[in-house]
């Protein structure tokens, strides 16, 4: 029998739930094969004495490594270690990645395919649809104004005011180091920690580093546009393979790999934009086998680790990762709200050196003041303590907007309650199209969007996201009556 009682350490302080700690450390122990598939877990009471804590703390925890799919619960004979997890296998790598960087001379200049951002007109009137953004009324931004305050009333503060490193700022690092290894499972240190600008720097850093003309960067069918344009942009090719409800198909990775050589997988771990669906357990492991033995990188953009409804985060592919393979990209963008252009990639030291040297063409430096202030917001707790709030709120704004959508809309509308984030993929009846839903929400005050965005590579889901999260209980039964007045009009012409 495993001994649990010596291998297993709670950290009382820290205020990750105790069932957590012990799921993420069970894991650990299943991705380094000390606990092999088929292997059976002690009973719950049995577990509880051992490692003295309440049997709820265990309970806990099976359910939550079951819902994560990393064990199986057999009726009569217990909880086993899942029978079909791959084996993870561990080989060195040299990861050193070579950059090159481009030089643009003459007087053209380039067109970007994609359309540029420009903020809605703000008609309070209008209800804008939107993908998925948190409700900035919920922004905590009085805690986020008296700690910037707190900042800039320290005596060290003018230290700050001049030129800083392209690295971010050291101290928003060390705390980022504390608090992925903590709640990611992450085993890095400063080294590996790089700060942006959102994540999409950490998207575009990326991709400036590994790709050069051609190179071949496999991502799901159908994707991240934005991740797509700025691959596309780098030249890169796209090859694009099956997203199920399990996340990008590992099997379909495969197959192009022994077809071809690929340089990086994108892949967004928890809730794949645009589907929202989790990239399971199994895939995960199965997606760094993969990495290892056809050496490829992975562009991991969890972007959206933080809203779960159904059960805990995943533990990030980075999180097992001794070779790297991964770049780990997050943010607060989504947790706290997109203004706050703070986020962070994470990867092997050669490749943040360089990711650091390049960031530095485009953007000196980040602003640290503001880092500052989130160093001080995630170590006093602040951040989790908002995320906790928020997340109650987000579960009850999906579960009564599902419930109307279908209750209500069903006749129209097709869709998965997505277990996290904050948009539903909703797929349009057949018979009805978008251009003229959105033509005719106009006459309801409705701002559909840029709709076809969702479908460039002409697959003709008639899917599009719709972010849930920015409505209250009043505005979301507003948005679903909208959607019918819309829905009545079209079927009565
Ligand atoms: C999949 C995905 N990655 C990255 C981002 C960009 O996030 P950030 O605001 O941190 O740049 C988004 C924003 O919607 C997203 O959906």
């Amino acid at each position: 029998m495993f001994p649990f009682k010596t291998s297993i350490k709670f950290d009382r302080e820290c205020n990750q739930a105790l069932y957590l700690q012990l799921s993420n450390q069970i894991i650990q122990l299943i991705k380094n094969q000390t606990l092999a598939p088929n292997t059976k877990l002690p009973g719950s009471r049995t577990l509880a004495e051992q490692l003295d804590v309440h049997r709820k703390t265990i309970v806990a925890c099976y359910d939550e490594l079951l819902l994560q799919g990393w064990v199986e619960s057999i009726p009569k004979k217990g909880t086993f270690v899942h029978s079909s997890l791959p084996v993870l296998e561990q080989q060195k790598l040299d990861n050193a990645v070579v950059s090159d960087l481009k030089n643009n001379t003459g007087f053209s200049f380039y067109k970007y395919p994609i359309l540029p951002k420009k903020a809605p007109k703000k008609d309070r009137t209008i209800m804008y649809l939107n993908d998925g953004v948190s409700d900035g009324r919920l922004t905590p931004i009085d805690e986020i104004a008296r700690t910037y305050r707190r900042v800039c009333s320290k005596k060290n503060v003018f230290d700050h005011l001049s030129y800083g490193s392209t690295y971010g700022n050291d101290t928003l690092r060390d705390v980022l180091v504390d608090y992925l290894n903590t709640t990611r499972g992450l085993h890095i240190t400063k080294d590996n920690v790089l700060i942006t600008r959102g994540s999409q720097m950490g998207i575009w850093l990326s991709s400036q580093l590994l790709f050069q003309k051609d190179d071949i960067v496999v991502v799901g069918n159908t994707n991240y546009g934005a991740a797509d344009a700025t691959f596309l942009n780098q030249h890169a090719k796209l090859e694009r393979v099956m997203v199920d409800e399990h996340g990008l198909s590992t099997r379909d990775i495969e197959n192009l790999c022994k077809r071809q050589q690929i340089k990086a997988v994108y892949v967004t771990s928890h809730h794949h934009h645009p589907t929202t669906v989790t990239l399971c357990a199994e895939r995960r492991i199965r997606l760094l086998n993969l990495a290892k033995q056809y050496n490829f990188a992975i562009i991991e953009d969890d972007y959206d680790y933080d809203f779960n409804y159904n059960h805990a985060p995943i533990l990030p592919l980075a999180s097992h990762d001794n070779n790297g393979n991964v770049v780990y990209i997050g943010s607060v963008c989504k947790t706290v709200a997109p203004v706050f252009r703070i986020g962070y990639l994470i990867a092997s030291r050669d490749f943040v050196d360089e990711a650091s040297k390049l960031r530095g063409y485009v953007d000196r430096q980040g602003d640290a003041l503001l880092e500052l202030t989130f160093a001080d917001f995630i170590k006093s707790g602040d951040l989790d303590r908002h995320i906790r709030k928020v997340m109650k709120i987000y579960k009850q704004r999906r579960d009564l907007f599902c419930k109307l959508l279908k209750d209500e809309l069903g006749d129209f509308f097709a869709f998965e309650i997505p277990k996290g984030g904050m948009a539903v993929w909703t797929k349009l009846n057949p018979n009805y199209s978008w251009e003229t839903i959105s033509v005719v929400a106009r006459n309801y005050k409705l701002e559909i969007g840029d709709w076809q965005r969702y479908d460039i590579e002409k697959l003709n889901h008639n899917c599009i996201r719709i972010g849930f999260a920015t409505y209250n209980e009043e505005e979301i039964y507003e948005l679903i009556n909208r959607f019918k007045e819309i829905f009545n009009e079209i079927k009565t012409k």
